[in-house]
């Protein structure tokens, strides 16, 4: 094929992009093992989320992955009553805040506070004008001069970076120095960061948009190059923490107290604990921000990053005894999350899941998530340093294990108690199960 035909050809090609579903998944059928069956469950539409909606949130959209909503139970927070939506695929976990909401309850539940919504604006500024083969930044000289003139601008700049928003507005605009401590060695730049007020909102969009429009002011303010202009998201200024107090005799007393003690000494002084201890209070935070539409890997990136703020990396909670002998336990981490922009307007299951929380405040929602937390790493560590957590755990999986080896629905809890009581939670000995309630019904013994 000559040269002007093949990129005739090419031209009549259309990207994955530029197919409607029905095409897209007639592609993925040629390309890659699906069949027919596979592809209608993306067809599987709820009348309120149609493909147009999701096509119109993501790129290159086929569907929707469902992940199981449940309300957590029990929680007093700040002396009010919440019930909490929370979207999350594993089996345990929802029951377990639950349950220890309740025994937090006993003692007025869990007390949280929130920072306001102050968030960073990062716009890192580089000079690449060399002078006896040294950028200009080598120089502290040059590098105060750019920074006085950016500070004397600072007024002219902060209007600039708030012409676009009408609710959300930087408050300040602050400098740091840095140099490069990779083995490049690309010497000095100058970090101008905005302090910026996002109230209800999460806030990256807008955060964005006005590091761009500050990035290019600064280059011709200072003659010098702008190279990256976003959103900061390890969100230090928008702090959540809460404590709660869990009475001695609901935790197995004396001794049930200070095995706990041990479950947080252990995560607070090794890492490989540490990470598992901190992924299990995530799982009530993520739960929490998934029903809510927040941006979990935002949350996820600034809670492990703090976790290591002294340098080594620890327990985001913090437990002790109080003086009568209880378990008080604390947590905090930074919380950018929002309940205006992003997909909270768009999203109609995390509409309806916010209406459940009855909240008018994103700093309210961050009360709420470190609660639940909070709750979880209870619920967790308590198991832990008791029976462990996979007696529990099994009874719940066991119903997947039924429902995976085909149990009809009134099979599965007959089939899902015989798998816990031989302690056999697998596919085989379900669908063993299952084969003799179907030949016998369901005296299977
Ligand atoms: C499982 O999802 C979470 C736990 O591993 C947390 C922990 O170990 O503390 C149970």
């Amino acid at each position: 094929m000559d040269k002007v035909n093949k990129k005739e050809n090419n031209k009549n090609i259309k990207k994955f992009y530029e197919l409607d579903l029905q095409e897209r998944l007639q592609f993925l059928k040629k390309e890659t093992h699906i069949t027919e069956q596979d592809s209608e469950i993306f067809q599987d539409f709820p009348k309120n989320f149609v493909f147009n909606k999701i096509n119109n949130m993501i790129e290159n959209a086929i569907g929707f992955i469902p992940i199981p909503l449940g309300i957590a139970t029990n929680f007093v927070i700040n002396g009010r009553k919440y019930l909490i939506p929370m979207a999350i695929e594993e089996p345990s976990v929802i029951a377990a805040a639950s349950k220890a909401a309740k025994i937090a309850s006993i003692k007025g539940g869990f007390l949280a506070e929130a920072d306001n919504s102050i968030m960073i604006g990062q716009i890192q500024l580089v000079s690449r004008d060399k002078r006896n083969n040294k950028d200009k930044f080598y120089f502290k000289k040059e590098r105060d001069k750019i920074k006085k003139i950016i500070l004397n601008n600072k007024e002219k700049l902060l209007e600039i970076s708030n012409s676009k928003s009408r609710s959300v507005h930087a408050i300040d605009l602050q400098l740091r120095e840095i140099s490069d401590e990779s083995s490049n060695k690309m010497g000095y730049m100058i970090i101008i960061e905005l302090i910026i007020d996002t109230r209800d909102a999460m806030g990256a969009n807008v955060i964005n948009t006005m590091c761009e429009l500050v990035g290019s002011e600064l280059e011709k303010l200072t003659k010098c190059t702008v190279i990256l202009k976003i959103l900061s998201n390890y969100s230090t200024k928008r702090m959540a923490r809460c404590k709660a107090i869990f009475p001695k005799e609901l935790v197995g007393g004396l001794d049930g107290v200070n095995r706990i003690l041990y479950a947080y000494a252990f995560a607070y002084s090794d890492i490989y604990r540490a990470v598992t201890h901190n992924k299990g209070l995530m799982n009530g935070i993520d739960g929490v921000a998934m029903a809510t539409g927040q941006d979990v890997r935002a949350i996820e990136a600034a809670a492990h990053a703090y976790a290591s703020k002294d340098g080594k990396y620890r327990s985001l909670t913090k437990w002790y005894r109080s003086k009568e002998g209880d378990l008080v336990g604390e947590i905090e981490i930074p919380l950018a999350i929002g309940i205006v922009g992003g997909i909270s307007s768009v999203h109609p299951y995390v509409k309806v899941s916010l209406k459940i929380l009855n909240i008018k405040k994103a700093k309210e929602l961050a009360l709420i998530m470190i609660a639940v937390g909070l709750a979880q790493n209870f619920a967790a560590i308590r198991a832990l340093a008791d029976e462990g957590i996979q007696r529990g755990h099994m009874r719940l999986h066991a119903r997947n294990i039924a429902i995976t080896a085909g149990a009809t629905d009134e099979q599965i809890n007959i089939v899902a108690n015989r798998l816990v009581q031989e302690n056999n939670v697998t596919v085989n000995k379900a669908e063993e199960i299952i084969k003799l309630i179907n030949k016998n019904g369901t005296n299977t013994k």
